[in-house]
């Protein structure tokens, strides 16, 4: 950024570039350049440099359009072409020039033509606005990250899936509230997480489907008097169809609104399995290792191993939320059609998508790097009388008794057993039989979080076999 202090002298000298006058691109109404603070509130080449890439292909596909329908001769059509690929490899070697002076990337990349090419370049912009060029370069930008963010996803399911098979039947504690509650595998543990990034994906599917209309043509905000074919644009550019309405099209941000919306509820799942890879990886609980790969350790305890990269992940949530927070501020109230506040809509959505690219990569990367400590997870999950529900149900079953009175025998029975400092299954059939006589030694087939999980076969059940059955289902999807 240039020196935004008021005393700084004015902005900097003529540029060949601009048109007549030695004002910017706009400038032929002024008569005198802006004060440094109007340059330096209004600048945007520091962020939507990122655009420039889409900016291209917009113009490409603008450019062929006019020249088809005979706005512009073959001659300047050729001549700006070529232009666009000198700019273009500009870009690529890094040889492009930024310049502030020329506000945004669509300014930024026509004065480089017009150096370049010399006056065809000015006729690029006919019948085109910044309106609906930004609206269209946003939108591309942003259809872009929906697909990166979705084969991201998809690659952490795949992660995910190659730890949920070898354990499906690996006994774990399945938690409520954070207490024992039931045993589960650690395979379904894993599954559930999948379901949920499934989800994700859809979502980012759909606002990608919506957001697939071409703002190109709208220009400033009512359309426009050539005549262009805005069906050929929209679909030169991967579009389903040009939007329908003008003033919708250069001021709808609802689909990056729509993007950051799936963007934060990804965010949040990815947050619960960072937390649950944070607690796991405690001494505590030891369900887990990661190796060198995926943690730190402590600059003064040496003994530590620290989970930075899910505590990282597990925090990044908040970006995403205070980019959805930030838009949906930005664009709340603002009357039809294009308002400058609009180009505040860019950084949050780069800065949103930059730490969930993140956040996906470095999942997909623990994943595949942590290694559960198999024993250690079945002892815990024979821990807590959890399997105290299988006995209610053993006696609702076995001797008709009703739910209510099961779950108060059960009780009775958690209570023995805390008593004698066993678990249900080393409770003597005795003590049980003194809370229900007509309890038989068939019971303790029940009492092992082994039989647990296995008898709970109801589809989408813990159950070794429905998990098996659920892991082949996404292989299949996955393929
Ligand atoms: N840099 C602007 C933005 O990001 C481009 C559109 C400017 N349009 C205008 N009428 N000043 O929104």
């Amino acid at each position: 950024m240039s020196d935004a202090s008021p005393t700084a002298p004015d902005a900097p000298g003529p540029d060949p570039a601009a048109p007549a006058g030695g004002q910017a691109m706009w400038g032929g109404r002024f008569q005198a350049r802006p004060d440094a603070l109007m340059q330096a509130i209004n600048v945007s080449i520091g962020f939507d440099r990122r655009l420039a890439g889409e900016d291209l292909a917009g113009s490409r596909a603008h450019a062929a359009m006019l020249r088809k329908q005979g706005v512009i001769t073959s001659e300047d059509e050729a001549a700006i072409q070529g232009g666009l690929d000198q700019v273009a490899a500009e870009l690529a070697s890094g040889a492009f020039p930024f310049r502030e002076e020329f506000e945004d990337i669509h300014m930024n990349v026509e004065a480089r033509l017009r150096e370049l090419i010399g006056p065809a370049a000015g006729r690029l912009h006919t019948a085109r606005s910044r309106n609906d060029q930004v609206a269209l370069d946003f939108r591309l930008w942003v259809r872009e990250a929906c697909d990166r963010t979705g084969t991201q996803i998809q690659a952490l399911m795949r992660a995910l899936l190659a730890r949920a098979e070898p354990h499906a039947a690996t006994l774990m504690p399945g938690f409520t509230h954070l207490q024992p509650a039931q045993p589960v595998t650690f395979g379904h543990h894993l599954m559930a997480y999948l379901e949920m990034f499934g989800r994700d994906a859809g979502r980012f599917a759909d606002a990608r489907r919506r957001m697939n209309e071409s703002p190109l043509g709208a220009a400033a905000l009512a359309g426009s008097p050539f005549p262009i074919d805005r069906q050929a644009t929209a679909s030169a550019l991967g579009f389903d169809a040009p939007m329908a309405n003008s003033l919708d099209a250069v001021s709808a941000r609802d689909f990056a609104l729509e993007a950051l919306a799936a963007g934060s509820i990804c965010a949040i799942h990815l947050s619960r399995l960072a937390e649950e890879i944070v607690i796991w990886m405690t001494p505590q609980f030891g369900f887990v290792r990661l190796t060198d790969a995926f943690t730190t350790g402590s600059s003064i305890m040496p003994q530590k191993r620290n989970p930075d990269a899910a505590e990282l992940v597990r925090a990044k949530a908040g970006r995403l939320l205070g980019a959805f927070t930030q838009l949906a501020v930005v664009m709340k109230g603002l009357p039809l059609a294009y308002s400058k506040d609009m180009q505040e809509d860019k950084l949050p959505v780069f800065e949103a998508f930059d730490a969930l690219e993140l956040s996906l990569a470095a999942m997909a990367g623990m994943v595949g790097d942590l290694e559960p400590d198999v024993e250690r997870m079945a002892a815990a999950a024979g821990a807590g009388f959890s399997t105290a529900t299988d006995l209610a149900d053993w006696l609702v079953r076995q001797l008709g008794m009703a739910f209510r009175d099961a779950h108060h025998v059960t009780g009775a029975a958690v209570r023995r057993a805390e008593a004698l400092g066993c678990d249900l299954a080393g409770l003597p059939l005795a003590e049980l039989q003194a809370l229900e006589p007509r309890v038989t030694a068939d019971v303790y087939g029940v009492l092992t979080p082994q039989a647990s999980a296995a008898s709970r076969m109801s589809y989408g059940g813990t159950a070794p076999e429905q998990v098996r059955a659920q892991v082949a289902r996404w292989k299949e999807i996955l393929r």
